[in-house]
């Protein structure tokens, strides 16, 4: 099934230069770009893409690492694209994710910020329900699921 998912290159993957890497990437598993564009998340803009995680306790310092530098944000289409760019990705952890996955090949030697927040260059959508929620908070409602 054709899918749209919302893919996000976080301030360590753009301050690290790694936006073609991970771009070429997933144009190798045929996931076409429907829009992107670089901006600094601002703090509202940030506490609303992760509300699911509020009260958690890393989520002060998420909202601050996220909203630390430049980000890049895309639309993404694809077959099966959800699950198959979450594979991609590897696990949030990138000391525990697979070769051949982005978190696991691109690490840095040290995965941890200074406050103790995993830094794992990317975000994507973990349901069409979370695409759903977050493509319209970068993008309005022109890019429909
Ligand atoms: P994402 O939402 O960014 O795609 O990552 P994810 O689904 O793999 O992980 P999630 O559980 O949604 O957590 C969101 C982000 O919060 C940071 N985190 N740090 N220090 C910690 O224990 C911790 N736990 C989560 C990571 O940056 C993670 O991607
Ligand atoms: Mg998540």
């Amino acid at each position: 099934m054709i899918e749209r998912t919302f893919f996000m290159i976080k301030p360590d993957g753009v301050r690290r230069e790694l936006r073609d890497e991970i771009i070429k990437r997933v144009k190798v598993w045929s996931f076409n770009i429907v829009t992107s564009k670089k901006l600094t998340i601002a703090k509202p803009l940030a506490e609303k893409l992760y509300a699911m995680h509020r009260g958690k306790p890393f989520y002060d310092g998420l909202v601050r690492f996220i909203t630390s530098g430049p980000v890049e944000v895309f639309v993404l289409e694809g077959d099966n694209i959800i699950m198959g760019l979450r594979d991609l990705m590897g696990t949030t952890d990138p000391r525990k994710a697979k070769a051949e996955t982005i978190r696991g090949d691109l690490r840095e030697e040290n995965v941890l910020n200074h406050e103790g927040i995993i830094k794992n260059l990317v975000h994507g959508s973990d349901s069409i329900e979370s695409a759903k929620y977050e493509i319209p908070i970068f993008f309005g409602k022109e890019f429909k699921v």
